[in-house]
């Protein structure tokens, strides 16, 4: 297809306005994808296609399309007489509320999306220039895997993908939306980016489909259930987002790129915001006066950042740990909190891993880190033990220590055992520390000590009920305050609640030139 010229004299013969009808109709063709019958199968499937996708992301006339008439060079299985301009994928650059983003977007009416040699070439080539120019990649995803008919040189173009997103980690923002099939190797590509958002229903990600998974294991199980939005941003983690639909996936794009910068060496943009009266008299109420009941971390979360500017990213995964971005006083912030809503706020393996890969996002893209504190400790038992919480909950102290960006803690009540140090503590770099007189810094919960260290003389008691109240008592009156951490420089100051906003405000902004830097070093070997 590519060298006809619609049945007219050879190019050089034509005339210059017949030279532009053949442009004309080469990029007409090129809109047509896999042609009509497939784009009405695509639109009865609730799907948009890859223009359509890309018209709704980009601001309006930003799109600039590169390689539409890129071909394939295949010759297998008849694959010279079905060629399509632009070999199933749309790439090029543009716009989202005026900042430059490259993107790839997969049109699954040419070859169901599959990946071909010159299909993984254009992606290539965006992802090459978004690197040299700084600017974050958007991949819009909805592919049948590899191009069975071309072998080894698709899964060749893969890993040149793989390649590329591994290079662009932590220099540009890669986030990859997942709007249809995404099976076999597909997947690590979106696993090696920043953020994974999910279309409930009509997107899956697995590495062995469902007919794999039952001749191997005998399992049964549907393609959603395997890798369904639902599973992954519940089950697997491997979802940051599950949207609606598309356009709320698009939406959420948008959302994302907000708090984000162009790459390392920027800053995320500063909204305008003049200050007021920050004093939030809410946040006074959201402590409960019985240490043991739960709130939702999220109230104080909300009284304390600027209006609705809370986005929080895996919602609905590993729920005892909180995080997300905001913004305070107009500048982005990411969030880490634990939920005493969710399992007291415990650290287990799920939170922290949850956890860590948002403190290495935040800091490769100089988004300062706010921690809000409440947490009982690890979680104990032979299954956190058996599947490493030791290294895992190493990967949240890690990712905290090594953390360059300005960082600030408010312990708003328990900060007990290991976990006060790994949650941000001063000990490991954090530059302000907070807590609220609700605050409790202690190695281990009052009756837990209690028992521990009053053991014997428990026993030996007349009556030992009270003897271990009276213990508890005196424990708690001891370290279940801030006040203690406060003597030793461990908390700057203890503040009240309703004055938090306006304390972390001033503090960010103190911190806003921090200048740190890690020892001299290849890279960090983080416990995987
Ligand atoms: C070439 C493909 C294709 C592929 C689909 N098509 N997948 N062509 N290579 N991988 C074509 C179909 O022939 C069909 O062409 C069109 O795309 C739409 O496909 P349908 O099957 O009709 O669509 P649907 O019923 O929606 O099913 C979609 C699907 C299914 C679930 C993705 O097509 C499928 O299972 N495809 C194969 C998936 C797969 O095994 N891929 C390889 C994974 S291994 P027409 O002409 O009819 O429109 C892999 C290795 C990567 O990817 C390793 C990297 C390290």
């Amino acid at each position: 297809m590519a060298n006809q010229t619609n049945g007219q004299s050879p190019v050089h013969l034509l005339t210059k306005a017949e030279k532009y009808e053949i442009l004309e109709a080469k990029n007409k063709e090129a809109l047509q994808g896999g042609g009509e019958r497939r784009i009405a199968s695509q639109h009865k499937k609730g799907k948009l296609t890859a223009r359509e996708r890309l018209t709704l992301l980009l601001d309006e006339g930003t799109f600039e399309e590169i390689g539409k008439f890129v071909e394939h060079r295949a010759t297998d299985f008849g694959l010279e007489k079905e060629v399509y301009l632009g070999d199933g994928v749309v790439t090029g650059y543009g716009e989202v509320n005026g900042r430059l983003v490259y993107v790839y977007s997969q049109d699954f009416t040419v070859f169901g999306g599959s990946l071909s040699e010159t299909h993984a070439e254009k992606i290539c080539k965006v992802m090459d220039l978004a690197m040299k120019n700084g600017a974050p990649i958007i991949g819009l995803n909805d592919s049948g895997g590899a191009r069975i008919q071309e072998g080894v040189v698709s899964l060749g173009g893969y890993a040149d993908i793989f390649y590329r997103n591994t290079l662009a980690s932590g220099v540009v923002p890669q986030l990859s939306a997942i709007m249809g099939p995404c099976a076999g190797g597909a997947v690590y590509s979106p696993a090696i980016t920043d953020f994974i958002l999910m279309v409930e229903n009509t997107s899956y990600m697995f590495v062995t489909g469902p007919n794999v998974v039952k001749t191997v294991t005998q399992e049964e199980v549907t393609a959603e259930e395997l890798g369904g939005a639902s599973t992954h941003s519940t089950k697997s983690g491997v979802t940051h987002f599950s949207s609606a639909n598309e356009v709320q996936c698009i939406t959420d794009i948008k959302e994302l790129l907000s708090y984000m910068p162009q790459n390392c060496e920027e800053d995320a943009p500063i909204y305008e915001y003049e200050l007021g009266d920050e004093t939030k008299k809410e946040l006074n109420d959201i402590i409960p006066d019985n240490p043991n009941q739960p709130y939702d971390m999220r109230e104080v979360i909300d009284g304390v950042v600027d209006d609705n500017s809370f986005k929080e990213v895996h919602k609905n995964f590993a729920e005892n740990i909180v995080v997300g971005f905001a913004r305070l006083g107009g500048r982005s912030i990411g969030i880490v909190g634990n939920q005493p809503a969710s399992m007291a706020g415990v650290l287990d393996i799920d939170a922290s891993v949850k956890g860590a890969r948002f403190v290495r996002f935040c800091d490769s893209f100089n988004i300062p880190l706010l921690v809000l504190e409440d947490v009982p400790g690890f979680l104990p038992g032979t299954d956190q033990e058996w599947n490493a919480i030791i290294t895992n909950g190493a990967k949240l102290l890690y990712a905290f220590s090594e953390a360059t960006v300005p960082r600030v803690t408010v312990i708003t009540r328990k900060a007990y055992g290991g976990a006060y140090d790994v949650m941000n503590s001063k000990h490991i770099g954090a530059d302000m520390n907070y807590a609220w007189p609700s605050a409790e810094i202690a190695v281990m919960g009052a009756k837990g000590a209690a028992e521990i260290i009053f053991k014997r003389e428990i026993a030996e008691a007349e009556d030992s009920e009270s003897k271990l109240q009276e213990k508890v008592d005196e424990y708690t009156s001891k370290f279940a305050n801030p006040y203690r951490a406060a003597r030793r420089g461990f908390i700057d100051e203890v503040i009240t609640p309703e004055n938090t906003r306006i304390k972390l405000i001033r503090a960010f902004k103190m911190l806003e030139n921090k200048v740190d830097t890690l020892p001299k070093k290849k890279h960090g070997n983080i416990p995987l």
